[in-house]
């Protein structure tokens, strides 16, 4: 059983990554808006890249451990797989990328593909991962 106190250091961790992701979508709006240079968002971008990081280390080996243990059941096991360790690298990669690109707005629009799909992957894993964690927890 995922311990509580695991599962809320990654509830955190993920609002923290949503906290800067408020920071990138700013930094967006004032490229569109003012037509800014990209270095704002790239500051941001890399700093999404760390938290992604240090997340996505913490939760495969927090949801790994979880699923050697005999309560994983096969939906946990189908989403913490192969699929789930290349949607962190996909992100990551594509976040990398954004913040190369060398023209502002396409760098924006880049950016913002990249972090609806880090917030897509959030909210699938605390409806599908952690959701049912909290009850079997209570
Ligand atoms: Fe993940
Ligand atoms: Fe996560």
């Amino acid at each position: 059983m995922l311990l509580p106190e695991m599962r809320a250091e990654l509830l955190r961790q993920h609002e923290d990554i949503r906290a800067l992701i408020v920071e990138v979508r700013a930094a967006i709006a004032r490229i569109r808006v003012h037509r800014v240079t990209a270095d704002a968002l790239r500051a941001c971008l890399r700093a999404v890249d760390r938290a992604l990081s240090a997340h996505h280390r913490c939760e495969e080996d927090v949801l790994c451990a979880e699923l050697q243990s005999a309560a994983s059941g096969p939906l946990r096991t189908a989403l913490m797989t192969d699929r789930h360790r290349r949607e962190h690298d996909h992100v990551q990669h594509a976040l990398a990328q954004a913040a190369i690109v060398p023209d502002p707005l396409l760098a924006a629009r880049a950016a913002e593909r990249v972090i609806d799909d880090v917030l897509a992957h959030m909210a699938l894993e605390e409806r599908d991962l952690f959701a049912d964690r909290q009850e079997t927890a209570a």
